[in-house]
């Protein structure tokens, strides 16, 4: 089971920080950036993307991941080593569970690490957030 350094928690937050900024959240107002570690070694972003039709909104974490099966980068059940969850509000936001379920179709055993923006910080694993988790394969 992976575990990711200091440096590489630093970095992927960071990451998951910028990409904040870049949300599309006219109606909520509530900024979220991704940022996931991949077994080869890429980082992939992504944030909100909302729409006026609400239930088409995308979270962060959900862009990450599907930008990342876009460039060929994940495929396999293990190829997810971490997430990282930041927003701009003072809420230790957790995944939703949509994304919890994404989260687990590419990795079960991946970190998952989510901060509010006075930096408190959570830090869990996928199958621990998502028990019983479904899945087809
Ligand atoms: N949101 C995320 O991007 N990730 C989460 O883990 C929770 C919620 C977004 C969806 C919506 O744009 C806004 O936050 C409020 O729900």
């Amino acid at each position: 089971m992976a575990e990711l350094s200091g440096r590489q928690i630093e970095e992927l937050l960071n990451a998951a920080q910028q990409a904040s900024s870049r949300a599309y959240a006219p109606f909520s107002k509530f900024h979220v950036g991704a940022a996931i570690l991949t077994q080869g070694g890429e980082i992939f972003t992504g944030c909100n993307v909302e729409n006026s039709s609400y239930g088409l909104t995308n979270c962060a974490e959900r862009t990450a991941i599907f930008t990342a099966v876009a460039a060929g980068a994940l495929s396999a059940e293990r190829d997810l080593i971490a997430v990282a969850v930041v927003n701009r509000e003072s809420a230790v936001c957790s995944p939703c569970g949509a994304c919890r379920q994404v989260i687990f179709e590419f990795g079960p055993e991946a970190i998952v690490i989510y901060r509010a923006h006075s930096g408190e910080m959570a830090q869990t694993r996928a199958k621990d957030m998502l028990p019983e988790g479904f899945r087809l394969r």
